[in-house]
């Protein structure tokens, strides 16, 4: 057991209750944004006068070596501390004895576990924008080969009107982009600066905080050194937006798993992203594509972690905020490898162009466009929208195909309708009519994919 404190103490902690308290475990994960935070911290001491600069610069280059160290070796980091802070601390005793206290003169462990964790959700934030980027550039390129392709649209899982392959696919690109740009707009609120915070007080050294946040590059320093350590909003926003996004992938990933199933059988997934079955010789199972939906409980799970943690606890660094770090860990450890996942199935995806042309031509799906038609011809819409849906019954009933019942229905009082009964039946025709921006005709959806890809340039 070592600690950062105990001099007013005249026992040992109980063992069990040590375990319990420790978060090195897991807070290791911080080492590279904890010594980072430590460096710039001791040399802003030496700028300010609080420590000759020599003993600055020492603690720096101490401070580098032990996290050569630790990458070096991951023996390194068995020693039996409470946290990340004191690991650091401990080993950096090591390399240049007790002027490794001076590293913490006027800091808190509360500013610096807050600090440390701004920092991981930054570096976060660019590695998820990152992944994203591939995935949405991906996703626009396959988009953008079957832009003219016909296949089924769906509404409550039955057949609605055709769309293009590429308006399907942009669908599920461009929330993936406001997934992206939420991730920008979080990182500002991210990427301030507590450090200068002290307990919860502020510092009494002359510490130039804007001078320390450039240097860790922070854009801003924080305004209130009680809201600063007390702080976790931050995280539980960083959470939610990847919780989003993983709900956006599980929903891509229910659409993949859907199309390539034998019913529909529009898309088949790549074999290096499915698995077969020990029993079923014929299986190719998309696991992929169900570990990504089914992850979403974990950032969904992560959201409401943060939220309860942080609800109803007094102002002030409390204890409870230890319990913070693996909510975000988690959700990022679901996250990051599912854009991933979901970029190489997007890649290796095959389209069965035939099944998804016939599939889109199915009689009904053409229905709203002979209404509409109708109505622009002068019948009033909910008029057209009657006729046209008796007609489906009647067609169901004398099991006859609708677009030759609908001729003969509309020949007398509606000839240039029933003359242009092909135009309507024809799923190229129906997709290319709808042509206004944000349709699924072939150029608006060009259109569109490209937009989408210089969003995230
Ligand atoms: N391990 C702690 C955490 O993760 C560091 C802060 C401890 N501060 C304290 N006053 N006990 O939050």
């Amino acid at each position: 057991m070592t600690k950062l404190w105990g001099g007013n103490y005249e026992a040992e902690p109980d063992r069990l209750f040590w375990e319990f308290n420790r978060s090195f475990p897991f807070d290791r994960r911080l080492m590279r944004e904890e010594i980072a935070a430590s460096r710039a911290y001791a040399l802003a001491l030496g700028k300010c006068r609080a420590l000759p600069m020599k003993d600055a610069a020492k603690l720096d280059r101490g401070l580098a070596r032990v996290l050569a160290k630790y990458e070096a070796n991951p023996a390194y980091a068995d020693i039996d501390v409470e946290d990340v802070h004191s690991f650091v601390e401990t080993r950096l005793e090591e390399e240049i004895g007790s002027l490794a206290g001076q590293g913490h003169l006027g800091r808190s462990r509360n500013e610096q576990s807050v600090t440390a964790l701004r920092l991981f959700i930054r570096g976060a934030i660019d590695d998820v924008r990152g992944g994203l980027q591939e995935l949405i550039r991906t996703l626009v390129s396959r988009a953008l080969e079957g832009a003219a392709a016909p296949m089924p649209g769906y509404t409550h899982t039955r057949e609605a009107e055709p769309i293009t392959f590429g308006h399907w696919a942009g669908a599920h690109a461009w929330a993936l982009v406001r997934d992206f740009e939420r991730l920008a707009d979080t990182r500002v609120r991210v990427n301030v600066l507590p450090l200068g915070s002290g307990a919860l007080a502020g510092t009494a050294l002359p510490l130039k905080r804007e001078a320390l946040a450039r240097a860790l590059g922070f854009a801003a320093v924080s305004e209130n050194a009680l809201d600063a350590i007390s702080d976790r909003d931050f995280a539980a926003e960083f959470v939610f937006v990847l919780a989003q996004t993983q709900t956006h992938l599980s929903r891509l990933a229910e659409d993949l798993i859907h199309y390539s199933s034998r019913p529909y059988g529009f898309l088949a997934l790549p074999d290096a992203f499915t698995t077969g079955s020990s029993l079923m010789p014929q299986k190719k199972n998309p696991d992929s594509m169900e570990l990504v939906r089914g992850k979403a409980s974990r950032t969904t799970g992560s959201v409401v972690r943060l939220l309860a943690l942080t609800s109803g606890i007094p102002v002030g660094y409390q204890k409870d905020f230890q319990e913070d770090k693996e909510a975000v860990f988690d959700a990022l450890d679901a996250v990051l490898p599912s854009i991933m996942v979901a970029t190489g199935v997007v890649r290796g995806v095959t389209l069965n162009r035939e099944a998804m042309k016939k599939a889109a031509a199915a009689e009904g799906m053409m229905a709203a466009s002979l209404a509409v038609a109708l109505a622009r011809e002068g019948v009033p819409f909910r008029k057209a929208h009657g006729m046209v849906g008796s007609m489906v019954t009647d067609a169901v009933k004398a099991n006859f195909p609708l677009g030759d019942l609908a001729r003969a229905t509309l020949k007398g009082r509606h000839p240039r309708i029933a003359a242009r009964m092909k135009d309507f039946f024809d799923p190229e025709k129906a997709v290319a009519a709808k042509a206004a921006r944000g349709g699924t005709a072939p150029a608006a959806v060009r259109a569109s994919l490209r937009a989408a890809r210089a969003r995230v340039r």
